[in-house]
């Protein structure tokens, strides 16, 4: 997924080969949890989700299949001008499309933060903050999904990015009610054809306050 340097990732390469695949299981995943009981909001014409760390879209896609309005934020151009002329996206989309650094970004109040594979690649003096700015503006009952990597993952210490222990994930989602977290070590391929070992949390998690 990522070279030595992120900041030298060819990530036009990355979006060329992830932007069909389907939506990411924590996505679809909460999608779902929206849209059963308890309800909340589903057929609701103002559903909001901010996509952070978008790619290509396949999450945001997803969103937009669905009916949500959704603000999808990336770093990289590329990404976002990808997103932008996808086919896919539906007609009638509410669809904001932001360039920018997530510790840096600012998005309103949502009901849904869906961040793929990109948490981690928030610089971990800054990784507080981001999360804070993430509580703050998910409404109660709103939903989180996301990755964060863990401690035995082999890009573990690498500058730029931030990993987490099942520590220091509990306490990330203090007083959440926690509707998925699976813990995941297995070694794979990744998009850029390099074996690695993953160490990874998938999170989906609802604010109750
Ligand atoms: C591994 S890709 C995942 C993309 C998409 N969420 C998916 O699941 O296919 C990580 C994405 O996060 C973006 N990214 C990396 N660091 C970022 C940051 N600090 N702020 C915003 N986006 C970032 C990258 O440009 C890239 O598009």
């Amino acid at each position: 997924m990522i070279a030595n340097d992120k900041s030298k990732y060819d990530w036009a390469a990355y979006y060329d080969k992830t932007e069909g695949r389907p939506p990411r299981e924590t996505t679809l995943f909460a999608l779902d949890k929206f849209e059963s009981k308890p309800f909340y909001g589903f057929g609701d014409k103002n559903l909001l989700a901010v996509d952070l760390g978008c790619g290509a879209g396949r999450d945001t896609i997803e969103c937009l299949r669905r009916g949500w309005g959704v603000i999808a934020i990336d770093s990289e151009k590329k990404a976002i001008d990808k997103l932008s002329i996808r086919k896919d996206i539906p007609s009638n989309a509410q669809l904001t499309l932001q360039v920018g650094k997530i510790e840096d970004s600012i998005w309103p109040t949502c009901d849904f933060i869906n961040s793929s594979f990109a948490l981690p690649l928030v610089e971990s003096e800054k990784f507080n903050s981001v999360w804070k700015n993430i509580r703050k503006s998910l409404k109660e009952g709103g939903r989180i999904a996301c990755q964060l990597f863990g401690e035995r993952d082999s890009w573990f210490g690498k500058s730029g990015m931030t990993f987490h222990n099942r520590h220091t994930v509990d306490l990330l989602l203090e007083g959440w009610v926690i509707e998925m977290l699976r813990e995941e070590v297995e070694q794979s391929i990744t998009v850029r054809g390099e074996l690695k070992l993953w160490h990874i949390f998938h999170i989906v998690a609802k604010k109750v306050s």
